[in-house]
């Protein structure tokens, strides 16, 4: 089974980005974390990060094609980007947006999030162990389809 786990704007930071709010983890250490938990769940798992939207969008209209599972942490564009979540509404895999945070005990324009209408699930504020959690809760539906 295929997962992309798609990473939006600053992301690329990640341990150095602001601590105190996202942790020490390097965004190198995140691809690690995907990328092993993926190997023991049997999982086919492909981590991804930019600044730029259009490539994001390009990566979402992949994987609606694919029919694939998509985890996805939108950054700032949660909060804003129509275009994000149009693109995610076109997906026919499942997917969980992800964020180390939890926006909802943050600033008031992060607690809105424009994406979580159109994700199967979210969460958020269990820092990077959210991403694993995405991974093995995928594993799980897997299994359950295909019992
Ligand atoms: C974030 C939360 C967003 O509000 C913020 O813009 C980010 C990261 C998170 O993972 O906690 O860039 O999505």
């Amino acid at each position: 089974m295929k997962v992309h786990v798609l990473n939006g704007p600053n992301l690329g930071r990640l341990g150095t980005r602001q601590v105190d709010v996202y942790g020490v983890t390097s965004y190198a250490d995140l691809v690690e974390l995907c990328e092993t938990t993926g190997r023991e769940l049997g999982l086919d798992v492909i981590v991804r990060q930019t600044d730029a939207e259009h490539e994001l969008l390009g990566w979402l209209h992949a994987a609606a094609d694919e029919g694939a599972a998509v985890i996805l942490n939108p950054a700032a564009w949660s909060h804003y980007s129509i275009a994000v979540r149009d693109a995610c509404a076109m997906l026919r895999g499942p997917l969980v947006e992800v964020h180390i945070s939890n926006i909802h005990a943050r600033e008031e324009f992060r607690h809105h999030s424009v994406v979580s209408a159109v994700a199967t699930g979210v969460i958020c504020g269990l820092g990077v162990d959210g991403y694993r959690l995405a991974l093995h809760h995928l594993h799980h539906l897997h299994h359950l389809h295909h019992l």
